[in-house]
């Protein structure tokens, strides 16, 4: 097994905006790092700088204009997430690479405890096994029991977010990409969240994760990645 699992190569994003005669935004401009495996990437840089673009790059929900991510999962040949074919893309969100997105989109008319026992089964864990783990997931979260069979539509900004942080964490996926999970909760939340992924790092879970809060980002980190737009990014160990 290789000891790397990411390798981000020369890496661009450009938006083209038809409303405005195609007038072209730089999101974030060749960057490039290696993540390994087990390891913590924070990244930093300031508002508009293109941190969220290149997560959603990863995860695909955004195409690549310029270069590669080249993934090399724990058995099986590399892929590149910026080229490949989508369903291998969905298989790869099913089994392999999990994500938190900054602001949570909740899936209307499903409760979050099936949102949450979904993404096992969907792994390919069995129903009960599931909905067991989904339950304690979202427990350790705080998420009320009372919440459970109710949908996360109605629910509070933090209890949102916390559904969105419970159905990417429970799958203890190989790779983890998180968005600004604290933000919108408070710090026992917060705290409990970032036990989480601790944890999920322990098990060998490489993470590359967005944190509003800078004594987050460096308690946390092994390298730091500092996003600087249309200037491209520089990495730097951090020294905790
Ligand atoms: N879907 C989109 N369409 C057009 N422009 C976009 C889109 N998504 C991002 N951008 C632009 O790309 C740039 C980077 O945005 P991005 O969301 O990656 O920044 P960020 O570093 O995550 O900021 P924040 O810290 O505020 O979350 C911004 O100028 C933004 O307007
Ligand atoms: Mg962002």
């Amino acid at each position: 097994m290789k000891d790397i699992i990411l390798e981000v190569r020369n890496l661009s994003k450009n938006f083209n905006l038809h409303l405005l005669g195609d007038k072209a935004v730089v999101a974030f401009q060749n960057v490039s790092f290696t993540l390994k495996r087990g390891e913590f990437l924070g990244i930093a840089g300031k508002s508009g700088s293109g941190k969220s673009s290149l997560i959603k790059c990863i995860y695909r929900t955004y195409l690549t204009t310029y270069g590669e991510i080249i993934y090399y999962p724990d058995n099986g040949n590399p892929i590149d997430l910026a080229s490949c074919p989508d369903e291998e893309i969905i298989d790869l969100r099913r089994r392999k690479i999990g994500y938190v997105s900054q602001f949570f989109g909740a899936i209307p008319r499903v409760s979050c405890e099936d949102i949450v026992t979904q993404a096992l089964i969907q792994q390919g864990v069995n129903k009960d096994e599931a909905r067991n783990s989904a339950q304690n997931m979202l427990s350790r979260l705080l998420i009320p029991k009372k919440l459970f069979d109710a949908y996360p539509s109605t629910f509070s900004g933090g209890e949102k977010q916390r559904v969105n942080i419970a159905q990417a964490l429970v799958k203890e996926t190989e790779l983890l990409l998180i968005d600004e999970p604290t933000a919108s909760l408070d710090k026992p939340a917060g705290d409990i969240v970032l036990e989480e992924i601790f944890r999920l790092k322990k098990r060998g879970t490489s993470v590359i994760g967005i944190f509003h809060d800078d004594k987050e980002l460096r308690g946390f980190a092994d390298k730091i990645l500092v996003m600087e737009g249309e200037k491209g990014a520089r990495i730097y160990e951090n020294d905790k």
